[in-house]
């Protein structure tokens, strides 16, 4: 049975999930409002939930309809079949938002809509005894323009939850933006790649899960798993895939911190992620930054001067970053920043760069592709 999907992506890193989505075999996805929607099966729904490292949640479209008042709201949303989805023990959670609409109140958008699944699975179910003690299902609801998209949440829990951070650090990189900006890197299992200011790790993780083509939901629980109406089996299938496709091997990948705490942070992160023998990790101030081999890739996510260090201290600490990578002139260097002196410090106009937003802070992504 084919279904309407839609995947939520972040800004600036959309052709990243786009490109993913057709590598996973989405034929067709079309931008909508910071998602791509496309048809597929549940076996997609699987596949992508476990495989996309840039997407945000995968969502099951329900259905589309116009709604300019609450009655047209409760109708719309009642002609769903939810019977075939919500058992009566579901635990039912409604989320959205509405732009541009007629119905602006989410509060009361959000108890039309509760309402009216109770009131439909009531009719089907021949009930009115709904505990709420069974699965979670997160229906969300988007109203734009007075049309309404009611769609389930399969994922749960944002796919950059990969399961391995558990322990928050100094200012972390989402972990799926940290898979974009390595996927728009030039990264291969055989070359060296560095992070400098690697923090908790989350970049020279998703770099390394991905060299070795470590799924990054492979270990994690999704709320689609919970639902008798998806097939277990297809969701069997999706991790022999998964452990099949896995390369594990010793890579040239490291990452380096001056607070030998965030280190620590790391390697137990790398732990969880099933990765700490194959990376080397080191507490090493920036200032002493070599490399034996003269080409590779470094991805990184240094201080802003905002949460840590001064604006001052981030354009000083720039500068003696670019005068290492002198050393390192047939390396790409590639580095997400919101400071706006950044290329100026570091000594070199980039040769590239892309608008991104890390926790809602407007940054560049600079990329060299060699100095
Ligand atoms: C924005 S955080 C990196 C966060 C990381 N991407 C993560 O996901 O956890 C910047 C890191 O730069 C480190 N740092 C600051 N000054 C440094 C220096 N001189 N040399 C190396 N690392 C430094 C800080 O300790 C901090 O962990």
């Amino acid at each position: 049975m084919t279904h309407k999907i839609a995947v939520t992506s972040a800004f600036g890193v959309e052709s990243v999930t786009k490109k993913e989505l057709k590598n996973l075999g989405v034929r067709d996805p079309k931008a909508i409002d910071g998602s791509f929607v496309f048809d597929g099966t549940m076996r997609d729904v699987s596949r992508l939930n476990v495989f996309l490292r840039t997407g945000d949640r995968v969502h099951l479209v329900l259905k589309e309809f116009p709604a300019r008042s609450f009655d047209e709201l409760f109708d719309g949303v009642k002609s769903v079949p939810f019977s075939d989805y919500l058992p009566t023990d579901a635990r039912i959670i409604v989320n959205g938002k509405s732009v541009k609409s007629t119905l602006y109140s989410l509060s009361d958008c959000q108890k039309i809509i509760k309402k009216a699944i109770l009131s439909r699975l009531s009719e089907d179910k021949r009930t009115t005894y709904f505990p709420e003690s069974g699965p979670t299902y997160e229906v969300l609801f988007s109203i734009r323009n007075d049309l309404v998209t009611l769609s389930l949440n399969t994922s749960g829990k944002g796919l950059h939850k990969r399961g391995y951070r558990d322990l928050v650090g100094d200012a972390p990189i989402k972990e799926t933006l940290a898979a974009a900006l390595v996927a728009l890197s030039p990264i291969d299992a055989e070359r060296p790649f560095v992070d400098p200011f690697c923090g908790s790790g989350t970049l020279l993780i998703e770099a390394a899960t991905a060299a070795m083509h470590i799924a990054p939901g492979i270990s994690r629980d999704f709320d689609f798993l919970h639902w008798n109406f998806f097939d277990k089996k297809l969701y069997e299938e999706t991790i022999e895939e998964a452990k099949s496709g896995e390369k594990k091997q010793k890579l040239p990948f490291a990452g380096y911190d001056v607070d030998p705490s965030a280190i620590k942070l790391a390697l137990r992160h790398a732990e969880r992620a099933g990765i700490r023998e194959y990376v080397h990790l080191q507490a090493r101030d920036v200032k002493d930054l070599s490399h034996a081999k003269s080409h590779g890739c470094i991805v990184t996510n240094p201080p802003y001067g905002e949460r840590l260090l001064t604006e001052r201290e981030a354009l000083e600490l720039y500068k003696t970053f670019g005068d290492v990578c002198k050393r390192l002139d047939q390396w790409s260097i590639n580095v997400i920043t919101s400071a706006k002196g950044f290329e100026r410090a570091f000594g070199k106009k980039a040769d590239r760069n892309r608008k991104l937003f890390n926790a809602n802070k407007e940054c560049r992504f600079y990329q060299y592709d060699r100095l």
